[in-house]
């Protein structure tokens, strides 16, 4: 399936992104196909919290042991998923929620035994997304895959997995022509936090390298190459910004345009 918009919505703008919303239903209206992908961290340190369960990160990522994942679980393909998946459908819009599990859309294994049970992914299986988009609704895909590559006995039969990193994935498995992150910052900060309006891959991955880009900008860019290597095109932009989806899509340039080359 050509001429996809893939939009990462970030957990740190949920609540906040309206008119994100409002610019998919938009999108999907003028007759293109969206699949959008989200993550869900702040709802998911609360309701850890309510639970008892103290948050831990290694390099940006959530530290997930078997209670943790349950959490993760329920917050990301419950309450995240059904929460924007409703507010497409009463703006309008058609869409249907999914996560990683469903159809065996995402297939992983244990990405490194510190992290507990975060996935990294070794197979992407589009057959859902491309259904769902054939029928015409937006996929609204949750970030937890399948344990199938080399799981052991009494491991967990899902994993948790990075948001940004499944856009990028799905991104370049279905042939997206681009990739849009939404998130709390207005693009990829140069050290003096200016922003930087265009980077080659060379410099992205150059940012990672120094520092510059750190934390949670690290999966975005690794994400970006990944859809630059499928044929895409990607940006990062503000989702504060009213229609900044919208925006980016125009020939207006806001936030941070990552390019091939
Ligand atoms: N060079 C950089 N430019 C912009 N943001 C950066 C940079 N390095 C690290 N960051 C951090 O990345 C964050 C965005 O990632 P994250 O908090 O995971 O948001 P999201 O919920 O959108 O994934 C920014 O809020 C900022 O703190
Ligand atoms: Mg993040």
């Amino acid at each position: 399936m050509a001429a996809a918009i893939v939009v990462k919505i970030g957990g740190s703008t949920l609540g906040s992104h309206d008119t994100t919303l409002e610019d998919i239903v938009t999108l999907q209206k003028q007759g293109r196909a969206v699949v959008v992908v989200h993550g869900g961290g702040k709802l998911i340190t609360d309701w850890l919290k309510k639970q008892g369960v103290a948050s831990r990160f290694v390099q940006g990522e959530r530290v997930t042991d078997g209670p943790t994942l349950e959490v993760v679980t329920s917050v990301l393909a419950g309450l995240v998923n059904k929460d924007i998946v409703s507010a497409l459908n009463s703006r309008g819009g058609r869409a249907a929620g999914i996560s990683g599990v469903d159809g065996a859309l995402i297939e992983g294994r244990i990405a490194e035994r510190e992290k507990g049970y975060v996935g990294a992914v070794s197979r992407v299986n589009t057959g859902i997304v491309d259904s769902l988009m054939t029928a015409g609704f937006v996929p609204v895909i949750a970030p937890i895959g399948l344990n199938t590559d080399g799981r052991a006995p009494g491991e967990p039969a899902t994993l948790n997995f990075n948001a940004d990193t499944i856009a990028g994935e799905v991104a370049a498995a279905i042939g997206a022509e681009r990739l849009v992150f939404l998130t709390d910052v207005a693009g990829i900060l140069d050290k003096s936090g200016a922003l930087l309006p265009r980077l080659t891959s060379a410099e992205a991955q150059a940012m990672v390298t120094s520092g510059v880009a750190s934390g949670g900008m690290i999966p975005k860019v690794r994400a970006c190459l990944r859809a630059l290597d499928g044929g895409g095109t990607t940006c990062i932009v503000d989702g504060r910004e009213p229609h900044a989806l919208v925006r980016s899509l125009a020939a207006t340039v806001v936030g941070t345009t990552i390019e091939a080359r």
